[in-house]
């Protein structure tokens, strides 16, 4: 009898990514293939890739070169490139000609396709190289492969049309496509039954779900559908959320469910309403500001979370100062800052004052001290207070305490047992820090 084959997929990149390499390992799977384990030599490796910034893609260049050792000490292992970098044509070609012990080269477009390509390098038929220019319809019920677990992500729409001039996620993902609500609640109903206790709906712009369904559903009518249908699922998030399309109707819907947690993750990516323009964000610092205000008074103790670039074509001091400004105002408990990135094929690439490297980095380290500062205030605010914890195991780094999160997506640390895990339980904060919560069991 022979051994079955194992597969490895290595993952760079968003939740999306995440979701699809789920994906790559359920079709593998689906063709006999089996995880490798930990120090197993795969028979066929899978890169998926993200191009969001430089930084993502020299990580992969790096990886591909290391791999050509292992192509060379086993010839027969196939290798295969897929996900956002090779769906920009030039890449994928450069990948093709600077590594010839890649085999497979596939688009975010021709997943469903992938049995199929494996099955003609491993037969011999030489190397694959696909890509797709643009998404079909929503594929459902592709194979999956997820580690059944408390939390779980759940895509409910691919792509996004919005433009950002600085981003390359729509020329990479294509357009918006949502999923039908009966096939986003049937997964969640399957996820619940599985002992899920946690959903986190997926999407570039979650806030445009539905606007090209028949049946006019819209994003906070799929949040209404699985507090009222899925009676044992206890927490909802959702990201991302584009400012421009988070409704009033949306925070009102919000405020009356109990499984929508009070987290939102609200990309404001700059503080100046000129930089705002230039990036085709279309909201204004004073439109952003004001959905904030609404937000808080709707939800009291919501948390809010950002994205910021600094460094955008032609921001000046002026533009930097009223980033570091509305980052006062809002109070964020946390804040992933980036420098631009020029890439290739979006509008700001080719924008003239592009931001000085020295000054892009002063600029960072000052939005990330600021930043910090308020991150550590938010979370030393919750000192002495008792929250509501979903407890996840032990702590990563903590191995004698166990760890969960709070419904503002708080990190919570605490002495506990193994019978904890899985349950939702009061924890009392004694300490907060930049990263994190620490408590101890018990609301007194
Ligand atoms: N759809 C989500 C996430 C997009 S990518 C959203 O709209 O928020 C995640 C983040 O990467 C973006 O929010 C943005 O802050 C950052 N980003 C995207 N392109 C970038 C670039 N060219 N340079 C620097 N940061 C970038
Ligand atoms: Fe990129 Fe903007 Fe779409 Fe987000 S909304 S993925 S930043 S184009
Ligand atoms: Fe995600 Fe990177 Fe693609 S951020 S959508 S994996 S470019």
């Amino acid at each position: 009898m022979c051994t079955p084959k194992k597969y490895l997929v290595s993952t760079f990149g968003c939740q999306m990514n995440d979701h699809d390499s789920e994906v790559m390992a359920g079709l593998l799977e689906g063709m006999g293939y089996l995880p490798a384990g930990e120090g197993a030599e795969p028979d066929i490796i899978l890169i998926n890739t993200c191009c969001v910034r430089e930084t993502a893609e020299n990580k992969v260049f790096g990886l591909l070169g290391r791999l050509r050792r292992v192509k060379e000490a086993r010839p027969e292992t196939i290798i295969g490139v897929g996900g956002c970098m090779v769906q920009q044509y030039e890449t994928a070609r450069r990948i093709k000609l600077r590594f010839p012990h890649v085999d497979l080269i596939f688009g975010t477009h021709n997943l469903p396709e992938l049995p199929r390509m494996v099955r003609q390098v491993a037969e011999g038929r030489g190397r694959v190289f696909e890509v797709l220019p643009e998404g079909c319809e929503v594929v459902e019920n592709l194979p999956r492969r997820r580690v059944p677990g408390l939390k779980a992500w759940v895509a409910i729409m691919y792509g996004c049309n919005n433009f950002c001039t600085y981003c390359i996620v729509p020329h990479v993902r294509g357009r918006e496509r949502s999923r039908q609500p009966g096939d986003i609640l049937g997964e969640v109903k399957r996820l619940v039954a599985e002992g899920c206790r946690e959903v986190t709906l997926l999407g570039q712009n979650v806030n445009s779900y539905g606007k090209e369904l028949a049946g006019g559903y819209d994003f906070a009518g799929l949040l209404e559908l699985l507090e009222e249908e899925v009676e044992d699922l206890e927490r909802v998030r959702f990201m991302t959320s584009h400012p421009r399309d988070f409704s009033d109707r949306l925070i009102k819907v919000m405020a009356g469910l109990n499984k929508v947690c009070e987290h939102i993750h609200l990309p404001v990516q700059a503080g100046s309403t000129r930089v705002l323009q230039l990036m085709n964000r279309g909201y204004s610092r004073e439109d952003y500001l004001g959905l904030v205000e609404r937000i808080k008074t709707a939800l009291p103790g919501v948390s809010l979370t950002t994205d910021i670039i600094v460094g955008f074509p032609g921001e000046t001091e002026d533009d930097f100062r009223q980033t570091v400004d509305l980052v006062q105002r809002v109070g964020y408990d946390s804040a992933y800052t980036f420098v631009y990135n020029k890439r290739t094929g979006t509008p700001a690439a080719k924008m003239d004052m592009q931001v000085d490297d020295q000054i892009k980095s002063r600029r960072i380290q000052e939005l990330i001290q600021i930043q910090n500062a308020i991150a550590v205030n938010k979370n030393q605010a919750e000192e002495g207070r008792a929250l509501e914890v979903l407890v996840e195991g032990v702590s990563k780094g903590n191995e004698d305490r166990y760890s969960g999160r709070t419904r503002t997506n708080k990190l919570v640390v605490f002495p506990g047992c193994p019978e904890l895990v899985g349950k939702t339980l009061p924890v009392k904060i004694i300490k907060g820090t930049l990263t994190h919560l620490e408590g101890k069991l018990g609301g007194q």
